[in-house]
């Protein structure tokens, strides 16, 4: 049986390339970058490369990029970071519902100390208003974090409206970037805002390494504190291995010319998926503005968790999940106002850069034979 993968949201394999950069870092170069001798010199050069690969992905000046060790540190230190250095100028964080639970986490933590959160609305395709933002920003405010696109439906916010209000109000903006960085365009200073966060794993580097883009100015307060490594905003020896990784993986990933066949690939599917099963498969998600690779579509009527279940050999996620024998939509699908009999059959395909259309048509087939099996 032919594996398929489909789960490219949650992670992606390590690009060849990134690997070959790697492995001499692996071999040897193992100084310590912070050293003054022969041994560091290599790690040190390496380092500084890496975050240039990372800030020429950004559009960004090189000592603006901060490594971390993944889109949840990334995220924690903007949001902590923030609030802390801000403490006295005020309280107030504004963001959404769809966000991932490693914004939505901090956020109640912070609210634990005493910080109050505006989780703006989404409508049905999974888009906050700009007019909403506005209408949530008070003097008290001092961060804006909305995501640039939703890992579960592929949404794209309007970041650079958001943004616009947010600098309108002296208001500081992050975006998480963790799904959007390698499948559209990523420009710090096109998309108007002050810190966005990346994940290695989701655009062909490995697991464990991220980075915080920190707008020349911003200062936000280390969550790690130590000896002064990265320009005293993340204390801890920097791994140039994994730094090398996530550089080579950003320097691929200015090409976005891959995201064409991969989005011809992900139309051809949902097309498929429309001349089998019609009206028994709608799309969750906005038709437009979504990313190239996400596909996620609810089975009317449907567990999702049971079609995965067995589609043997495809690996993909579902939007709900079984609690005590009850049906319990994921909270992006829920703040989207998907009704039950729908969410409860989602699935989310996500596709990459090695989706072949072979693949494609396998993937079809199982589940036309799955779906014609009555639960
Ligand atoms: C939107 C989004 N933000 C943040 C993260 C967390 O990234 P990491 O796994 O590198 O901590 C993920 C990973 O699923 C994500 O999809």
């Amino acid at each position: 049986m032919q594996r398929i993968y489909l789960d490219y949201n949650a992670s992606t394999p390590i690009d060849p390339a990134v690997a070959a950069a790697m492995r001499p870092f692996l071999e040897g170069h193992y100084g310590n970058p912070f050293s003054d001798h022969w041994a560091a010199t290599t790690a040190k050069a390496a380092l500084e490369s890496s975050r240039d690969q990372v800030a020429g992905l950004l559009g960004c000046h090189d000592d603006e990029v901060v490594f971390t060790s993944g889109g949840s540190e990334a995220n924690n230190l903007a949001l902590k970071g923030t609030f802390f250095a801000l403490r006295d100028k005020g309280d107030h964080i504004v963001t959404t519902r769809i966000e991932h639970p490693a914004i939505v986490e901090p956020c109640r933590f912070l609210e634990r100390l005493g910080a109050r959160v505006t989780y703006l609305l989404v409508d049905g395709t999974g888009r906050a208003d700009p007019d909403d933002l506005r209408k949530a920003i008070t003097p008290r405010t001092i961060l804006v974090s909305i995501m640039h696109a939703n890992n579960e439906v592929g949404t794209i916010q309007p970041i650079e409206d958001c943004a616009r209000i947010a600098r309108e109000h002296e208001v500081l903006f992050h975006t998480d970037a963790a799904q959007s960085a390698g499948k559209i365009a990523t420009d710090v200073n096109a998309l108007g805002i002050d810190l966005l966060s990346i994940a290695g794993h989701k655009l062909y580097a490995p697991k464990g390494v991220g980075a915080l883009f920190v707008r020349r100015g911003v200062s936000i307060e280390p969550l790690v504190h130590g000896a002064g490594h990265e320009s005293g905003r993340r204390a801890g020896t920097e791994s140039a291995l994994l730094a090398v990784g996530l550089g080579k993986a950003c320097e691929l990933a200015r090409n976005l010319s891959p995201m064409d066949g991969v989005r011809a690939l992900r139309e051809r599917f949902w097309q498929g998926l429309q001349r089998q099963f019609g009206d028994g498969v709608v799309l969750n998600g906005h038709p437009t503005h979504r990313l190239p690779n996400t596909l996620n579509v609810s089975f009317v009527g449907r567990s999702g968790a049971e079609i995965l279940a067995r589609l043997d050999g495809v690996a993909a996620s579902t939007g709900s999940a079984c609690h005590s024998g009850r049906i319990e939509l994921s909270p992006v699908l829920q703040a989207m106002g998907v009704a039950p009999q729908v969410g409860m059959g989602a699935i989310r395909f996500s596709l990459g850069r090695s989706t072949a259309r072979d693949e494609i048509d396998a993937a079809l087939e199982r589940l036309s034979d799955v779906l014609a099996v009555a639960e």
